[in-house]
């Protein structure tokens, strides 16, 4: 059944997903490769419209694939569908300027994130309402991380206890965000990358296990073990 998105949320969501997937291996664009039989990107999608904030949603998928990604997501959710770019970056621009007038928070959440849970889409939401310009849902870093050279030889142990793994969806003041991306230069894999790069502080809450990014075969296997655990 379509889920109905909350016509009074303060929320829109833009979900880069035109990425090829490359290092998923060959195959399909990442957004459209299958997890438990469905797409990537209808996962993701079905999760963020079970956000109660969500007002809007704009996904930029694959050049080659607007329609048929309009096609396939048409009864998951109402959703805007927009050619991506060929970096990140620009495909988060080309979904920015297809948000309509009305939604103040804007979060920004990699299709790739498959089973992120709409919690998570509402903690970083509630952040900004309460006066957050920038969030960022982030998890420790468990692994000890060393510094090397280019022979791969370490030049020393960084405190990790500083460190932090990041993830999406990350959410802004409208504002901030619009401009962050006019001001923009090189590409960057991270928005909040961008607000840094203006001044404005960014704030980190509590990220989800289940927000991991599926990038290699073996991150696909995991998420496929963790919907088979209900995930
Ligand atoms: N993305 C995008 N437009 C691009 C590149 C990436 O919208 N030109 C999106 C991806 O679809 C993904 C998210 O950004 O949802 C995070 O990127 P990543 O995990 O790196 O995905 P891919 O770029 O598809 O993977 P790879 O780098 O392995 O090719
Ligand atoms: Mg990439």
């Amino acid at each position: 059944m379509t889920a109905q998105l909350n016509p009074r949320g303060d929320v829109a969501v833009l979900v880069p997903a035109a990425g090829a997937g490359v290092r998923l291996g060959p195959g399909r664009p990442k957004a459209l490769r299958l997890l438990a039989g469905e797409p990537l990107l209808v996962h993701a999608v079905r999760r963020l419209a079970e956000a109660r904030s969500v007002h809007t949603i704009v996904v930029a998928a694959p050049v080659a694939e607007v329609d048929a990604v309009r096609e396939l997501l048409a009864p998951v959710a109402p959703v805007s569908v927009v050619p991506g770019g060929a970096e990140r970056q620009e495909s988060v621009a080309a979904a920015l300027a297809a948000v309509p007038a009305g939604p103040e928070i804007i979060l920004v959440h990699d299709a790739a994130r498959a089973l992120t849970p709409p919690s998570l889409v509402e903690a970083v939401a509630a952040a900004v309402r309460a006066g957050r310009p920038a969030v960022i849902p982030v998890l420790p870093v468990v692994d000890t991380i060393k510094e090397v050279d280019a022979g791969e030889v370490v030049l020393g142990t960084v405190d990790r206890s500083a460190l932090r793994a990041v993830q999406t969806p990350q959410g802004f003041l409208r504002s901030v965000l619009t401009a962050a991306h006019a001001a923009a230069g090189d590409s960057l894999t991270d928005d909040a990358g961008l607000v840094e790069k203006q001044g404005v502080p960014v704030s980190c809450v509590s990220g989800s296990e289940y927000a991991l990014k599926i990038t290699r075969p073996f991150d696909l296997a995991l998420a496929e073990h963790l919907l088979a655990g209900g995930g």
